[in-house]
């Protein structure tokens, strides 16, 4: 069912091709929650591994998958790095003993975590850091240039996603910047890093080190385009037609209902789809069936709001005049709105208005406009229009 991202795909696919060539490219791919961000690495991955072909023949690359939480540190990461390295290569015994051999400092670090050795100070991530590139530079020489009987590989892709999770601690933007430094200098050119995250991880790399957005090539992940939308529908009705005995059409009209409603959100369509399925009874489902599901109780927006939005409308906002400022800016959807324009609709004081901005704004929920002053706009447009559709379903 996935559906668009021709531009993404093609911009990374002639990135295995320059990686694979000696020009290693880096990919940063953000986008709100739900856009679509794991799903187009799920779909990078077998065009990195050789499963799928890409404009440029087939890639034979070793990929290693991550996702970041705030409790991932440095060692974490690296164990999942040598772990992820060792399940994928070391098939073969000698490619195994090399590894073992190249990786060794990560039994250091497993003894240190383990405590074992009791008077061991955590070592400095700088050292942690140079261990690590040393041996991934090794390691993809090697497997660039293999000794006998050993397959050769065309390199080594990270996809590290949920970026945005990533502590201080971990210094994300710092390791990513000296590792990539660290290889050019032992001549390994074959290393391609895949960083997805919200948006916020833009901020979290620049503050762990300055020019570490500087390699990256970024790609934003959109909202669907119409025609990508009416696949996505059409990819899920012939899927459902079929599984199930029944068969089951739908209108043009509710097609372009759940389009527009959705607003090019995958995981909104998918959601007013479903809603509008289960609550037709008649074989056809209709633009009636689509609005009813989207807006009952229980509907297509009570299940999105409680997966992806609620707690931040809920527990992380107590007061409900800040929740009349965030529905009175999400008539604007995600665009700037000015402080003025606000207070016009507002019926609170000044002084709370004030207050509400700038507490959404160190929540993270709303944006200051760095450019203008008293402009403000939600973070998310999804969020947005939840925030609205959620409001107009209860009046
Ligand atoms: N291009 C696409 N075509 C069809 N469906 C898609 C597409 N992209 C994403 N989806 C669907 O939308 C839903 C959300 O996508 P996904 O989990 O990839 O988003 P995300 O950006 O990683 O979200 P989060 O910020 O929560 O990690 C998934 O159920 C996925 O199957
Ligand atoms: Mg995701």
């Amino acid at each position: 069912m996935f559906a668009g991202r021709i531009n993404e795909i093609n911009t990374f696919e002639h990135g295995l091709h320059q990686t694979r060539n000696g020009s290693p490219t880096h990919f940063l791919i953000t986008g709100e929650r739900g856009i679509g961000k794991s799903s187009l690495l799920m779909l990078y991955k077998p065009l990195a591994d050789g499963s799928i072909a890409t404009e440029y023949g087939n890639m034979n690359f070793v990929t290693i998958n991550t996702s970041i939480s705030p409790r991932t540190n440095l060692n974490t990461f690296i164990k999942i790095i040598d772990k992820g390295l060792k399940r994928e290569l070391g098939k073969i015994e000698s490619v195994r003993s090399f590894l073992n051999e190249t990786w060794s400092f990560v039994q250091r670090i497993k003894i240190m975590d383990s405590g074992i050795e009791k008077n061991s100070v955590a070592e400095e991530p700088d050292l942690i850091i140079d261990d690590l590139a040393y041996s991934l530079a090794e390691t993809c020489n090697r497997i660039t240039n293999p000794e006998k009987g050993e397959q050769a590989k065309d390199g080594i892709v990270f996809f590290i996603d949920e970026a945005d999770a990533a502590s201080p601690e971990l210094h994300l933007g710092y390791f990513i910047k000296i590792v990539t430094e660290m290889l050019q200098q032992h001549n390994c050119t074959n290393v391609m890093f895949v960083i997805a995250g919200l948006p916020e991880v833009i901020g979290k790399l620049s503050d762990s080190h300055e020019s570490s957005l500087r390699i990256f090539h970024h790609l934003k992940v959109k909202e669907l385009l119409k025609e990508d939308r009416y696949y996505v529908i059409e990819q899920g009705m012939s899927e459902g037609n079929r599984v199930n005995q029944d068969l089951t059409t739908i209108s043009d009209e509710a097609k372009s209902r759940i389009s527009t409603l959705s607003e090019g959100y995958p995981h909104f369509i998918q959601q007013f789809a479903y809603s509008a399925f289960d609550i037709n009874d008649d074989g056809e489902i209709s633009e009636h069936d689509v609005l009813a599901g989207a807006f009952n109780e229980g509907g297509a927006l009570d299940s999105i709001g409680r997966r992806y939005y609620a707690s931040q409308y809920h527990e992380q906002i107590k007061s409900d005049e800040y929740r009349d400022v965030l529905a009175i800016m999400a008539e604007s959807l995600s665009a700037w709105v000015k402080k003025s324009e606000i207070r016009q609709k507002f019926t609170g004081s000044d002084q709370t208005l004030t207050d509400a901005l700038k507490a959404l704004t160190n929540r993270k929920i709303i944006l200051k406009n760095p450019s203008k002053l008293g402009e403000y706009r939600l973070q998310q447009r999804g969020f947005a229009l939840w925030i609205k559709m959620f409001g107009n379903r209860d009046k």
